[in-house]
C-alpha cells in the first residue's frame, strides 16, 4: 500500500474546510454574544432576544404602541417584539384600567406561546392563505400598527439578499394598504442597498411621515435600518373619498 498517498488523502479529508469555517464563525458569534450588553440585558429582563431593545427604543421615542391597539407582528420568531407589543398594548388584559389590545404574530418558524398573542407560526407571510388567516383573526378590525422585522436566510450575496428583503417588505406595504387604519403606522426592516430608495418613495406616497431609524441596539456593522411610516393616508377610492 502506498502509505504516503493515503496519509495525504486522510489529511485532506480531516481538514474538512466547511466545518473549520463554520467553527470559526460560530466561535466569533459566541464571543460577540457573550460580550454584548443587549444580550445580557435581554437575559436579565426576560426578553426572548436582544431585538426587543430595538423596538423598545423606537417606541420610547416615537410612541407608536398604545393599549387597545391591534398590532400585526410579521417575522416574529423567537418573539421578543411580540413580548414588547403584548405588554404595551395590554393584549393579555392584565391592566384592568386600560383597553385590551390584540396582537397577531406570524413567522415561518415555530414561536412558543406568549401571553396575549395570537400566534400564526410555521407559515409564510407572503402566501394568500397566511394573509387570509390574519384577516380572519382580526375580528373585523383593521390594524393600528403593522411591524415587519422579517429577514430572509442570508445567502451571503448582499445584493441578492437585499433585493429579497425589498420584495418581502413590498408585500408588507401591499398588505397594509388594505389592512391598516387611516393614520396607522408601519415599521419595517430593510438592509441598506439597492431597492431601498425606490421603496422609500412608495412609502412617502402612502404615508404623511416616513423616517429612517437606526436604533442603538442595531449593531453598527449591520446594514439593517428601519423605516418608520406614520400617518397612513388611507385608501383613496375612485370617487375621491378615503
Ligand atoms: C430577525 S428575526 C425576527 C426577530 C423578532 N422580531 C424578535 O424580536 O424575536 C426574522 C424572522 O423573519 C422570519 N421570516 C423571514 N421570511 C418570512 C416569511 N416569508 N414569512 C414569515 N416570517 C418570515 C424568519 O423566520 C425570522 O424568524
Amino acid at each position: 500500500m502506498n502509505t504516503t498517498k493515503y496519509r495525504r488523502l486522510y489529511r485532506l479529508c480531516s481538514q474538512n474546510f466547511g466545518c473549520r469555517m463554520k467553527g470559526t464563525s460560530s466561535r466569533k458569534w459566541l464571543q460577540r454574544q457573550q460580550s454584548d450588553i443587549y444580550v445580557k440585558m435581554a437575559r436579565a429582563e426576560n426578553w426572548r432576544c436582544r431585538s426587543a431593545f430595538k423596538l423598545l427604543e423606537i417606541d420610547d421615542k416615537y410612541r407608536i404602541l398604545r393599549p387597545g391597539q391591534l398590532v400585526i407582528d410579521i417575522g416574529a420568531a423567537p418573539g421578543s417584539w411580540t413580548q414588547v407589543v403584548c405588554q404595551r398594548t395590554n393584549a393579555a388584559g392584565l391592566d384592568n384600567n386600560s383597553p385590551k389590545g390584540k396582537v397577531i404574530s406570524i413567522d415561518l418558524l415555530p414561536i412558543s406561546k406568549i401571553l396575549g398573542a395570537c400566534i400564526l407560526d410555521c407559515t409564510d407571510f407572503t402566501s394568500q392563505d397566511c394573509q387570509d388567516k390574519i384577516i380572519q383573526n382580526s375580528d373585523g378590525r383593521k390594524a393600528d400598527v403593522i411591524l415587519s422585522d422579517m429577514a430572509p436566510n442570508a445567502s451571503g450575496m448582499k445584493e441578492f439578499d437585499g433585493r429579497l428583503l425589498v420584495s418581502l417588505v413590498s408585500k408588507v406595504l401591499h398588505f397594509s394598504v388594505n389592512q391598516l387604519v387611516t393614520n396607522g403606522t408601519v415599521l419595517v426592516k430593510l438592509w441598506q442597498g439597492s431597492g431601498c430608495d425606490e421603496l422609500s418613495d412608495v412609502m412617502k406616497e402612502l404615508f404623511s411621515s416616513v423616517k429612517l431609524v437606526k436604533p442603538k441596539a442595531s449593531r453598527d456593522d449591520s446594514r439593517e435600518i428601519y423605516f418608520l411610516c406614520q400617518k397612513f393616508k388611507g385608501v383613496v377610492h375612485s370617487s375621491g373619498n378615503s
